[in-house]
């Protein structure tokens, strides 16, 4: 069996392809069958002269969908050099597909979102996810390249991270136990162990939100680095952010293609990127109509108007102490703000990372654990971090259907991801 992608290698050769129908037509003594496997598509040209009277009525008479092998001979296709054909001897029908339900026609996002498991076969769906399988592997290298090593986080946690308002509970053998929302606490334990590591995995926030940028569940890369203060931690955000867009940019050519993505945005995603305070955010947010005021969290449309006053990703940093998770070191020279930052992507993708040096300091971090009203025994493990050889630390989350939504331009997060949880939705 020979793949679609691989077709190149093959040319004059006979080869077998297996997969499903994509699309069909006829015209005189030909029938054309667009056979879909996965790595691509292939026109596959069935000649009544080449074929049986019985293979030729087959192929007449396939349906949307209906798994095939089909045998045949390579073809570069003259007209379009690169793009190969097969010159069919023989087709096989391996399982019927009777009236499937997703035509090419257009249908609405709730039926489509039903059929989630059929929509994916989809070419936008099908280049989203190879975009997305990208974005990961570029996540990987980037990390690795540096030294940071892979260490996982456990999604079950006796504890929050994130706030206690977007918990999962789940009865763990008669104690409550909480889906994780960020495995950054733990990082903070072994990043204490191995210097430089990442925790890749999926994340939970039971949150009420009902947005195109929210997930109930979505997977974070998360980096966290010992020795590493504020400053260095925005540097790494920036030169990944750059490795990972200058990836998708040259190795998935075809799928932003497929995706009719207008690349131009993207092209200027170069370091150094710019970077405003909390407070000059609020300002430009002030000055552009938004009434936010000092202390307020940024909704959609400040995030809109702050991205559209630059051309490339925007790091905010000192965000109010108020505002933000107990773990963010407060700025020496203005504890009322914290040495944090997220990341706010252009064309209106809003935060693709939060980020922060964390509170090293064992009185002031018990104070926080105190003042957030969480419980202190539940947090000894952490805090010991502190009493044992505390050190300047920082990290960052990146959400992964954030970032392929940008890179894709997918209108809604939800097509990020193969299949999305969200506040009304969890079939299939
Ligand atoms: O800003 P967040 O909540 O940060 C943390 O969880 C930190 N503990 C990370 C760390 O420092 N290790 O989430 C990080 C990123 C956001 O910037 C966003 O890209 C994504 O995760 N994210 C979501 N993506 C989809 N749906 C949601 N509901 C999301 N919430 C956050
Ligand atoms: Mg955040």
């Amino acid at each position: 069996m020979v793949s679609v992608r691989e077709l190149g290698k093959h040319v004059g050769q006979e080869v077998k392809l297996a997969g499903w129908l994509y699309n069909s037509r006829s015209s005189g003594k030909l029938v054309f069958l667009i056979l879909r496997d996965g790595t691509g598509l292939c026109q596959c040209v069935v000649f009544q002269g080449n074929v049986s009277p019985d293979t030729y009525t087959l192929a007449n008479s396939l349906n949307q969908e209906t798994s095939l092998e089909i045998v045949g001979v390579v073809k570069e296709n003259p007209k379009k050099p690169g793009d190969f054909e097969l010159d069919v001897k023989e087709v096989i029908k391996v399982g019927d597909s009777i009236d499937y339900p997703i035509s090419p026609k257009e249908h609405g996002v709730g039926f489509l979102m039903e059929h989630r498991h059929l929509w994916l076969r989809s070419q936008k769906q099908w280049a989203t996810l190879r975009v997305r399988a990208m974005v990961i592997k570029a996540i990987r290298d980037f990390l690795d390249s540096e030294g940071f090593i892979c260490v996982d986080a456990p999604c079950l946690t006796p504890t929050a991270c994130e706030g206690t308002t977007t918990l999962f509970e789940t009865d763990y053998f008669g104690k409550p136990a909480y889906l994780t929302q960020s495995g950054q606490l733990y990082n903070e334990a072994t990043a204490a162990a191995l210097g430089k590591i990442y925790c890749f995995g999926p994340v939970f926030r039971a949150e009420k939100s009902k947005t195109r940028r929210h997930l109930i569940e979505f997977w974070q890369v998360e980096p966290e680095a010992a020795w590493v203060d504020h400053e260095e931690n925005m540097r790494i955000q920036e030169r990944m952010t750059e490795y990972l867009v200058k990836q998708v940019l040259t190795k998935c050519k075809t799928e932003l293609n497929v995706l009719e993505r207008n690349t131009s945005m993207l092209e200027h995603v170069i370091t150094p990127f710019p970077r405003i305070t909390y407070t000059e955010a609020i300002k430009i947010c002030q000055e552009n109509g938004s009434d936010i005021v000092w202390g307020g969290d940024f909704g959609a449309p400040d995030e809109s108007i702050i991205s559209s006053k630059f051309d490339r990703p925007v790091l905010i940093e000192k965000y109010p102490t108020e505002i933000k998770a107990f773990y963010m070191k407060a700025d020496p020279k203005d504890p009322s703000v914290v040495l944090g930052d997220d990341m706010i992507a252009p064309e209106d993708i809003g935060e693709i990372i939060g980020a922060s040096q964390r509170e090293d300091d064992l009185d002031v971090l018990i104070k926080k654990i105190k003042d957030h009203k969480l419980p202190m025994d539940a947090f000894e493990w952490y805090l010991d971090l502190r009493r044992f050889g505390t050190f300047v630390h920082s990290g960052f989350g990146l959400g992964i259907e954030r970032f392929t939504a940008w890179m894709a331009g997918s209108e809604h997060i939800r097509e990020a991801v193969p299949f999305p949880r969200m506040l009304d939705h969890i079939y299939p």
